[in-house]
């Protein structure tokens, strides 16, 4: 794993949780149980922190970072799509972020909120909760319905099962 220690900060990640080998965790970060961290990843607490909860799926080459002394926060069972960037800001339980979005300083994104891929949330945006937002700047076109949360729901236990169980127990480098 490709976990750092940074000027007497060392990151908690807790049981059942993966952390590819080419992912990097630095410092004052903190992760719940059955997180994934895919390849490329970068959760980077050295200045600020970042506080992650449990089955959260942070999948390859996310990047999370916080600014000096300052935090961000995500949830459980969030879903951070491939390429997106989480900078200062709070991702709330269930939300799912979409491959190459942006979510940018002091926003929110609410619980089962979603953000369309490639979208900007903005500095300070709010998305509430179960909203789905899209697009530069991000806009609210709608709400999920139950239909989404449920298939949602089974796509972050696939994750949850890949972290705690079939990477850990399978995955086998063979070149
Ligand atoms: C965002 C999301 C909920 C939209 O799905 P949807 O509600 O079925 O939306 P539709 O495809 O019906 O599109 C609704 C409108 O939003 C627009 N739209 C949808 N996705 C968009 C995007 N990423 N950027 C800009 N506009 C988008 C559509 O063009 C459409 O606009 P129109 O009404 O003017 O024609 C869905 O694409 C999603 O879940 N994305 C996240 C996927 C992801 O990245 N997962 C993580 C990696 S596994």
């Amino acid at each position: 794993m490709g976990v750092y220690k940074f000027e007497g900060k060392e990151p908690v990640i807790g049981e059942g949780s993966y952390v590819f080998e080419t992912a990097t965790v630095v410092g004052d970060v903190t992760m719940g149980k059955e997180c994934y961290v895919g390849p490329g990843a970068v959760v980077r607490g050295d200045y600020g922190t970042v506080r992650i909860g449990d089955g959260v799926a942070i999948e390859e080459n996310v990047v999370i970072h916080a600014r000096p002394g300052e935090i961000t926060v995500i949830g459980n069972h969030v879903t951070i799509g491939h390429c997106a960037v989480i900078h200062n800001c709070t991702l709330k339980d269930y939300a799912v972020i979409g491959m190459g979005a942006v979510v940018s300083d002091y926003a929110e994104v609410g619980v089962w909120g979603v953000v369309g891929e490639g979208a900007v949330v903005r500095n300070k945006q709010q998305i509430p909760d179960r909203n789905i937002c899209v697009g530069i700047p991000a806009k609210i076109i709608g709400q999920i319905n139950d239909q989404y949360e449920e298939q949602w729901t089974k796509f972050k236990k696939i994750y949850n099962d890949l972290a705690a169980n079939k990477y850990p127990n399978t995955l086998e480098k063979i070149g």
